[in-house]
């Protein structure tokens, strides 16, 4: 992880820890669970949840792709891995782009064979500004990542999920996507709004198939995307009041522990978690507390009767 100065993100002391006391500890409340052998793609690895991810699921037996565009961030999480006795392979690659996602299907199947677990944690926060002084490049952009990135890499590994009658796909979508709408971040919070529609979607196409799609939110994480924010923000006048304020409230709380994402993300990889299907899913213990979303799925549209 980048940047040790005071105030400056700071996961790489989650990275010390044991990833696979998480492991031990789901067995110990006999969760039916077992990871060896199968094959999981995360992108957005190359540090902060989606690294914190990828360590824990290795640790759990899985072995690991993990992708994202900086190839030395990357290699630093495959080392990683395979120093603690892992297996992990590093595929560079910009998930928004759709002939970067199939190359990295057809690598991952001919290495490994079909991956059975997918995690999205690839995401940028995008612009902080106006919708009528937008950059509109990078206000398309944001969406591409966010929104489109997590399209192309399901529709690319759902399939094998679905011939494998068994697989699991975790988007990291934000609480910014229940928030009532405010200014400045109208990008992120659309493409997070617009990702937990599309998993309402494929996981309704899923049901029934051994296969399944949820969201999460990791928490309120002092990561590098939590850097970044402050960054913009100090830059800004009075309107990035509220973005000041989250980042400091980040930075007095010091944050979740991001271990607290991958916690649930291998929780949602026992048999208990078989019918959890479509949902928006909380940390144990967020500093933010939970926002309703939407509830489990009714039979309530006329035509359904
Ligand atoms: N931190 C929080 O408080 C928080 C709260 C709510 C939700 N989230 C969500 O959690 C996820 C992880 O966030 P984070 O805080 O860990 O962010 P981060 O530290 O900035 O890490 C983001 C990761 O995504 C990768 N990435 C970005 N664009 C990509 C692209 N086009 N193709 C492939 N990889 C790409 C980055 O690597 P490269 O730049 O090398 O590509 C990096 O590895 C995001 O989806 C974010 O929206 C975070």
């Amino acid at each position: 992880m980048r940047g040790n100065g005071e105030g400056e993100p700071s996961v790489t002391h989650h990275e010390s820890r044991d990833h696979s006391r998480s492991c031990r500890w789901l067995l110990r409340k006999n969760m039916n669970f077992d990871l060896k052998g199968k094959v999981a793609v995360v992108t957005g690895a190359g540090r902060g949840l989606g690294r914190q991810t990828a360590l824990h699921l290795a640790a759990c037996g899985t072995t690991v792709v993990v992708v994202a565009r900086h190839a030395d961030q990357l290699s630093q999480t495959e080392q990683t891995i395979q120093q603690a006795g892992g297996t992990a392979w590093a595929i560079p690659a910009d998930v928004s782009q759709p002939e970067a996602v199939e190359k990295l299907q057809k690598e991952v199947e001919h290495r490994y064979g079909l991956a059975s677990i997918l995690v999205n944690a690839a995401g940028i926060f995008g612009p902080i500004q106006l919708i009528k002084d937008s950059d509109a490049k990078r206000w398309v952009g944001t969406l591409s990542v966010n929104l489109f990135g997590p399209y192309l890499t399901c529709r690319a590994f759902v399939r094998g999920m679905i011939r494998n009658r068994w697989g699991r796909i975790i988007n990291f979508t934000s609480a910014a996507a229940l928030h009532p709408p405010g200014p400045l971040n109208s990008a992120y919070a659309t493409s997070k709004v617009a990702l937990n529609q599309f998993t309402r979607h494929l996981a309704a196409e899923l049901e029934g198939s051994g296969v399944t799609a949820n969201v999460l939110h990791p928490g309120d994480v002092k990561t590098e995307m939590w850097a970044a924010i402050r960054a913009e923000a100090e830059r800004m006048g009075p309107e990035a009041d509220a973005y000041r304020q989250w980042v400091r409230w980040v930075e007095q709380t010091g944050g979740d522990d991001p271990q607290k994402a991958a916690d649930l993300v291998l929780r949602l990889m026992s048999d208990d978690a078989a019918a959890t299907n479509g949902r928006f899913l909380w940390i144990e213990g967020p500093l933010q507390s939970p926002i309703p979303s939407w509830g489990e799925v009714s039979a309530n549209q006329p035509w359904r009767q």
